[in-house]
């Protein structure tokens, strides 16, 4: 009976150490599986639907990857703000508005409805994205990496 027990608790024991051995590879691998998500939303590799503020037409699939109007990743002036950790995590003044930092929350907002951190509404040309939580947090990810 004793040894029933001590069997048993045993084989619990093996059982937990397997289960968070595998959980916590598993969530190694899933950060990079997030932030190649992220890169490959980001690069046109999948679907996105997007349109213009007060503009319900879907746009075509190549008008609306990230990169082909943020290509760049530095402070150059170019036609839209860079996409880097540097550029949406510092204190930045945003069109004229109060410093303000993203995070995933205000993030998926200016993607989902145009709107920044402080509130700005962004100009037309950045279209509204209808974007899974999922890819959404692989964008941030991404974009945040670099
Ligand atoms: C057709 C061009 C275009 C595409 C495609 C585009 N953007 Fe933009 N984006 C812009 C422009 C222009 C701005 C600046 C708007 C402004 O300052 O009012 C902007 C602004 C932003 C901002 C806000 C930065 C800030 O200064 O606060 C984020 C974040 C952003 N874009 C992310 C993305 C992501 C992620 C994608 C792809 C899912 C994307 N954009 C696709 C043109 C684009």
């Amino acid at each position: 009976m004793t040894r029933d027990l001590n069997r048993a608790a045993f084989t619990i024991c093996v059982m937990t150490a397997v289960f968070v051995a595998a959980r916590s590879a598993a969530n190694g691998v899933d950060l990079s599986r997030t932030v190649d998500l992220g890169r490959e939303i980001f690069s046109g590799q999948r679907t996105l639907v997007a349109h213009l503020r007060d503009d319900d037409r879907i746009l075509p699939d190549s008008a609306v990857r990230c990169i082909n109007c943020h290509d760049h990743a530095d402070d150059t002036a170019s036609f839209a703000p860079p996409l880097t950790s540097r550029y949406l995590l510092s204190d930045t003044r945003r069109r004229g508005g109060p410093p303000s930092r993203y995070n995933l929350s205000s993030f998926c907002r200016v993607l989902n409805v145009g709107v920044d951190p402080t509130g700005i509404v962004l100009k037309k040309a950045m279209p509204q994205y209808t974007l899974s939580d999922t890819d959404c947090a692989a964008l941030w990810s991404f974009v945040t990496a670099r």
